[in-house]
């Protein structure tokens, strides 16, 4: 697999701070793969995403230093046009990129955008409504749906423009746990359904865990780790110093390990159906 981004040494300080907010990281994300970004708050993961879609340098102020490279292109090197059909970006508060006063008009208003004939736009729409479960909302006007209508809303316009890049930043910090739940529904299925490499930044590992491939914590503007999603949680007491606290069951079965009871070689069930077999295994070979 090849990187799909790629930062090299990369550095940005905003302008008045001065401690960088990225400080000279270097980090792969291959293609097609579904990475997790995980670190405490002013670690730099927005800033890392706006790094990837080109708000940072474009629209903020500051000092940059290495590069980045997006589809094998520094990022300097396209048009903002250029970039926004290969990166997508879903923030938190999906309020900040609604335009259009029906949700129907907001998903068609990017594919507009983008030029497409009237066959293909309706032919996302065929695929996307119902990935996000809009149908019921497609009249209303975008801002006055619920708050986890509104992310599915954001991210169906973002997906309709099918960038071969998505970055979500904590796209359900704002909602309650059905909402996020379902945001993380639609999530999976894009995961089996959509080839693209999407990053999500997210507090709620409980959510991000089943669904990444692979995991980064940044930490105060440092890549301190990445790697695939079960062998980072091997890392528990590391990523634990680094105010980290993963899903009980991690937790239980990474002290289980270390107590011996556990098979050294075996790897970290990271979700409570996983543990609840390994736990079966583990009584039934005993009983
Ligand atoms: N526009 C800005 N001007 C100056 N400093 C900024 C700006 N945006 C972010 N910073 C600083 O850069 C650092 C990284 O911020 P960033 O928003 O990328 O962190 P984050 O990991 O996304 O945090 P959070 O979890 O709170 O969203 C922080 O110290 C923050 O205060
Ligand atoms: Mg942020």
């Amino acid at each position: 697999m090849s990187a799909v981004i790629r930062f090299e040494s990369y550095t940005w300080r905003y302008s008045r701070t001065k401690q960088p907010a990225l400080d000279a990281i270097d980090l792969e994300i291959e293609e097609g793969a579904i990475v997790g970004v995980i670190g405490p708050n002013g670690s730099g993961k927005t800033t890392l995403a706006y790094s990837i879609n080109g708000l940072i340098p474009r629209q903020e102020m500051g000092v940059r230093k290495g590069k980045v490279y997006v589809m094998g292109r520094e990022v300097m090197a396209y048009t903002p046009a250029e970039l926004c059909q290969r990166v997508g970006l879903v923030f938190s508060d999906p309020e900040a990129q609604f335009t259009a006063m029906t949700v129907e008009d907001e998903v068609v208003f990017g594919m507009e955008n983008l030029g497409l004939p009237i066959e293909e736009i309706e032919r996302r729409l065929a695929w996307v409504v119902p990935l996000t479960e809009i149908g019921p909302l497609m009249d209303k006007p975008p801002y006055e749906v619920s708050g986890g209508q509104k992310q599915r809303v954001a991210l169906a316009s973002v997906l309709a423009m099918r960038p071969p890049i998505l970055v979500l930043d904590e796209p359900t910090t704002m909602l309650d746990p059905l909402g996020r739940r379902r945001v993380f529904q639609v999530l999976e299925r894009l995961k089996r359904e959509y080839q693209s490499t999407i990053i999500v930044i997210e507090h709620s590992l409980e959510h991000l865990i089943p669904l990444a491939d692979h995991m980064v914590l940044l930490y105060y503007g440092k890549v301190l780790l990445a790697d695939e999603t079960e062998p980072f949680f091997e890392r528990l007491a590391f990523l634990m110093e680094h105010d980290v606290f993963p899903p009980g069951v991690v937790e239980f079965f990474y002290h289980l390990k270390q107590a011996g009871e556990y098979p050294a070689d075996a790897p970290l069930p990271l979700t409570v159906e996983d543990g609840t077999a390994r736990l079966r295994e583990l009584l039934g070979g005993k009983g």
